[in-house]
């Protein structure tokens, strides 16, 4: 079954210049299937430099429209158009307008989990990956908004210094794991070094070994002489972790790691996207030039280390 999925897509995307990318939160049998899997910034970069006419991301929404706003002259296909982020949703751009009109003197970075609206009227995008670096390019008198993330944000607040204005959003996903769980599994392996990312709450995040993106984590793995892992994110990553590194070992740090919308994506969903062109997702040029200034800069900044 999955076997004639694959081979019907694979001729449908031949046909078509389709390139498929796909966020390390998806299924097992979508990171195999794409021709290129990464985090945030690996796959924004990859939107903006390929020669496809056709790209069809596997993730969420706002991975979409970054890649509509990155390469506006190809079609941008997400195989399911519910598939959003609650954290994303978090703010509107009316919101933030309101933040600027409070802080009139603030640089505005927004995370690239947002609107393209929101987008729009920031100075700057940033990754998990690139966070703190996007943050200490900006100079050190001006007074910093980050939004809409506050975990990421504390984050980089810890890792600069810099005292940001943070906006109360989440990843539902990440949020509401508990540092019981992770202890938990911790305890059972001990041994283990525990890999989170920079969204997990507080305690999690001051109880774990290292804070880093999912393509850090990947990378990290690879190269550590260490060979038991907790992993504290999504568990769509242990796929690749486990594929790449076929002697280590990974835990997920607990259940509660789901994305319920990246696991919307499913082999059909694909084939019928690149068979009927859906969803397309195509931001209006309006809104795309302005968020595309923003989304250049974060882009531009590798993250260090
Ligand atoms: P990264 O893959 O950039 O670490 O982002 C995690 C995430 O939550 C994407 O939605
Ligand atoms: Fe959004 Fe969290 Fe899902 Fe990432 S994991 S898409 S931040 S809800």
């Amino acid at each position: 079954m999955n076997e004639s999925l694959i081979e019907k897509i694979n001729i449908l995307k031949k046909k078509k210049n389709a390139i498929i990318l796909a966020h390390n939160y998806q299924s097992g049998e979508i990171q195999d299937l794409a021709d290129f899997t990464g985090d945030s910034l690996e796959l924004s970069r990859k939107a903006a430099d390929n020669n496809a006419d056709v790209i069809v991301f596997c993730g969420v929404l706002f991975m979409a429209e970054t890649a509509s706003i990155l390469s506006p002259n190809k079609t941008v296909l997400l195989p399911d158009k519910n598939a959003g982020c609650p954290m994303a949703d978090m703010i509107t751009a009316t919101e933030l307008a309101k933040l600027k009109q409070k802080h009139p003197d603030a640089v505005v970075v927004c995370y690239v989990n947002s609107s393209a609206d929101v987008k729009a009227i920031s100075d700057y995008c940033c990754t998990s990956s690139n966070a703190v670096d996007v943050v200490k390019s900006i100079g050190e008198d001006k007074k910093i908004i980050f939004v809409p993330d506050k975990n990421l944000g504390q984050f980089v607040k810890d890792r600069t210094g810099r005292d940001l204005v943070l906006w109360p959003g989440y990843c539902p996903t990440h949020h509401f794991a508990t540092i019981e769980a992770v202890k938990e599994v911790k305890d059972e392996h001990p041994e283990s070094l525990i890999l989170a990312h920079p969204e997990c709450p507080k305690e999690i995040r001051e109880f774990a070994d290292e804070l880093l993106s999912t393509g850090q984590m990947l990378k990290y793995v690879k190269t550590s002489d260490r060979t038991k892992f907790i992993i504290a994110t999504e568990i769509g990553i242990l796929h690749t972790m486990k594929k790449q590194n076929p002697e280590k070992t990974f835990y997920p740090a607990s259940k509660k790691f789901v994305c319920p919308n990246m696991k919307k994506i499913t082999l059909e969903k694909v084939l019928f996207a690149l068979e009927d062109n859906k969803h397309i997702i195509k931001v209006p040029d309006e809104i795309a030039s302005k968020a595309r200034k923003a989304l250049e800069r974060m882009v531009a900044v590798l993250p260090k280390g």
